[in-house]
């Protein structure tokens, strides 16, 4: 759907209306607080093709897996994130017709996502039979200063006539999922509030216990003289607040509705409507006004450290933008229960379950944009999940406190159903180990070990002490059966990538434990027992391990092979595929996938990414040049590792195009799924390839470095990075580049190869 919304730098801007692309808008104009979100539905009725999603933070349901053949091992569950309350809802009667875009003729149809102040728009007239023609103006915004309330002002202007209004707002809790493996209704109904004002409804999961309650107050409006003749009821799952009156030609009537959603993830489910009562009585007090200015004020502050700005190409801005806004509202790091979802709030494919993109993608995004309290809580979920790391592993035949973390989970316990994903896709403990690596480099801070980082890194170089068996036949040890990051081939042996991260991880926890005895001999006295660490005998098998690894090299290509055996496939490049074939996974049968030598994601490469101060320039661009143009980047998290590694070679035409398929991923619908929902956390990615790609940026050894390069359609770019405890502004224009420390003490960084004092 290339080019369906318009350019701008600061706004989604959809102009016309047009249904055929009504859900993927709704993906697009999602809107959330990191403790709720939804799609960007109507508010009214809307008979046409939509998603209509709703979703609370850490409230989820486990559906009875579907599988085809069962496998010992498999979960017995597949946790979806809940479609939740539908708190938007709206009935709109213009002289007993229905105000529903797909029936009547709309007009000047004009939908915003205004992310420089967290506001979604929408206005358009709309002419009903008869000629009756009315014109319609909405705003509404989930509150980020007070995350369990959201607004809504919607105002209808007849033009042409005067006529009867009735107007029903409700809340509705009779909600299904799409993705509902047996096409069941994951919630049982509890109850429902209609008072003089203040009208609510809960539910509760049928399984797990979750309940969630929604409420809401309006103040409805003939212009500006607020009208009292409200009349309200309740129905099973449903409360409702009708206003009826006669229409005036030219006047506006105005309805603004105030909403709380509150779950037992923070409250004692018997407390839950009094906690929405009070949250819509403060919002209503507050008033609509007063609310929007706090969320303006919010996303302001928040733009000033997490901003990109480009210079010169509105389509690399607008990309750039969508992607931080989108991230921004999906996590904000103020609960530890909480992580990332691929999709966030914005669809429920993948949901909101946590994978490995987390550590290996959004977490440098916290990093370099927020204070570090908010990586170390997605550290932290990890050691809460810890034993349930070691449990899943336990189940698949590892001992003595071998941790295997899953490839998508809710609460610690696997998800994920499909053998070769599941059991083999197990490179994702690897990410879980770099981020302690990447937050400690990052930060200096060293306190996560004792606060269970320690715990953490031992499960896992433990599971793959376990999982990697030696070779007689090679004299070398090895991995076999393994999915790596490139999931379009499965049960492979020796994957590069997975045997370097699992033997990095032997070697850092070895090195962390070793150093963090000799700083904190008590505390690494007391996880010794804990964990019955036997220190010789294991930091001596860990040791054999990565000096005997084997790892898989073409010395033809002169590159790292991805895994034995990919040499004998038949070698082709992504330009020789047939346009019309791609995506291929929407195209081929899934058997010609796996024999092709079509690489869906970085694999290798990711390896070189997150390794490269191992490695020379050298050997990053002989394998660049192989794995690039066999790869057809069909999972969101690919492009942005080419564009940071195609920018470290000197390709800038590679390194822009890549940067605008995955800043414009969603925008433009590259692969054609965006109705399913946003691509939340390759979204950090992109903000990586822009600060690691085109702006240079590194850690090493604690020292924060940049190496600039303007792509030519860019007149310049500026970043703010937060890093131990200052704040650096990069300003890069054509030859020249200003660092600039905003707030913080002086600091030491390296620009090119210069050392600079930033006072
Ligand atoms: C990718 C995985 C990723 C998942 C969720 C898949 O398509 O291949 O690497 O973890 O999507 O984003």
């Amino acid at each position: 759907m290339k080019k369906y919304f318009s350019e701008n730098e600061w706004q989604i801007i959809e102009n016309g209306f047009d249904p055929a692309f009504h859900e993927s808008a709704e993906s697009i104009f999602s809107i959330g607080n990191g403790k709720m979100g939804q799609r960007g539905m109507f508010e009214e009725q809307y008979s046409g093709k939509s998603l209509q999603g709703s979703y609370v933070a850490g409230v989820y349901y486990p559906d009875k897996t579907r599988v085809g053949w069962w496998k010992n091992g498999y979960p017995e569950y597949f946790a979806k994130v809940l479609n939740s309350p539908n708190w938007i809802g709206m009935n709109i009667l213009i002289d007993d017709e229905v105000l529903d875009l797909a029936k009547v003729k709309v007009s000047n149809f004009k939908r915003v996502l205004d992310m420089q102040n967290g506001l979604l728009q929408r206005s358009f007239q709309a002419a009903f039979s008869g000629g009756k023609q009315i014109a319609v103006n909405v705003e509404r915004f989930v509150s980020c200063t007070h995350d369990e309330m959201a607004c809504i002002r919607y105002q209808i202007k007849p033009i042409n006539f005067s006529g009867k209004l009735t107007w029903s707002n409700f809340v509705d809790g009779l909600v299904k999922n799409m993705d509902s493996n047996y096409d069941e209704i994951f919630w049982d109904r509890v109850a429902e509030v209609a008072e003089a004002k203040h009208l609510a409804i809960q539910v509760k999961t049928k399984k797990l216990d979750f309940s969630v309650a929604a409420g809401f107050e309006i103040n409805c409006f003939e212009d500006q003289e607020l009208q009292q003749e409200i009349k309200t009821t309740s129905k099973p799952w449903h409360a409702n607040a009708d206003w009826q009156i006669n229409m005036q030609e030219g006047k506006t009537y105005t309805v603004e509705k105030f909403v709380s959603v509150v779950s037992s993830l923070n409250y004692d489910a018997a407390n839950l409507f009094s906690a929405c009562k009070s949250n819509t009585n403060q919002a209503i007090q507050l008033g609509y006004d007063a609310l929007r200015a706090l969320q303006i004020n919010y996303w302001q502050k928040l733009w000033s450290n997490c901003d990109i700005k480009i210079e010169g190409d509105i389509a690399a801005q607008q990309g750039i933008r969508f992607n931080i806004f989108q991230l921004s509202q999906t996590y904000t790091g103020v609960d530890e229960r909480l992580n990332i979802g691929p999709k966030g709030f914005t669809g429920e494919k993948y949901g909101g379950s946590t994978y490995w993109d987390t550590e290996a993608y959004c977490i440098p995004f916290y990093l370099g944009t927020s204070d570090p309290k908010i990586s170390k809580q997605l550290l932290n979920y990890r050691y809460k999940q810890l034993p349930k790391a070691i449990e899943n592993a336990a189940k698949l035949g590892f001992v003595k406190g071998a941790a295997l973390y899953p490839m998508v989970t809710m609460n610690g316990e696997e998800c994920h159903n499909e053998w070769e994903i599941t059991f083999e896709e197990i490179h994702r403990n690897g990410a879980i180990a770099y981020a302690i690596y990447n937050y400690e480099n990052y930060t200096d801070d060293k306190s996560y070990r004792a606060e269970g980082g320690a715990e953490v890194l031992t499960g896992i170089a433990r599971f793959w002490a376990q999982r990697i068996t030696w070779s007689e036949n090679k004299k070398q040890y090895v991995m076999l059966g393994v999915t790596g990051p490139n999931e379009y081939e499965n049960n492979i042996n020796n994957n590069w990538y997975t045997n370097y991260i699992a033997c990095w991880c032997l070697k850092f926890t070895a090195q962390v434990l070793t150093e963090w005895k000799q700083t904190d001999a008590a505390a690494y006295e007391s996880f010794v027992a804990k964990v019955a660490f036997d220190e010789t005998t294991e930091l001596a098998k860990w040791k054999h391990i990565f000096d005997n690894m084997f790892f898989p090299y073409d010395e033809n290509a002169n590159v790292f092979l991805q895994q034995e055996g990919y040499m004998d496939k038949e070698q082709l490049l992504a330009s020789d595929l047939n346009p019309a074939e791609r995506p291929i996974n929407q195209h081929w049968s899934w058997d010609r996938i796996l024999r092709s030598c079509f690489i869906k994601q970085a694999d290798v490469l990711q390896g070189l990414f997150l390794f490269e101060d191992h490695f020379d320039l050298a050997t990053l661009k002989n394998n660049f040049d192989f794995y690039e143009p066999r790869t057809v980047h069909e999972s969101s998290l690919s492009p942005c590792i080419h564009v940071i590694q195609a920018a470290k070679l000197g390709y800038q035409e590679k390194a822009y195009e890549l940067y605008l398929r995955t800043a414009r991923l969603d925008l433009d619908d590259y692969n054609h799924e965006v109705h399913e929902g946003l691509h939340i956390t390759s979204m950090a990615g992109t903000w990586m390839g822009v600060v690691m790609g085109f702006g240079g940026m590194r850690v090493i050894d604690g020292l924060l470095s940049f190496a600039p390069m303007l792509p030519k359609q860019w007149k310049g770019f500026s970043f703010t990075i937060c890093f131990k405890g200052a704040v650096i502004k990069v300003q890069v224009q054509d030859k020249k580049v200003d660092l600039v420390l905003v707030t913080g003490n002086p600091i030491t960084v390296q620009l090119f190869n210069e050392k600079i004092q930033l006072n």
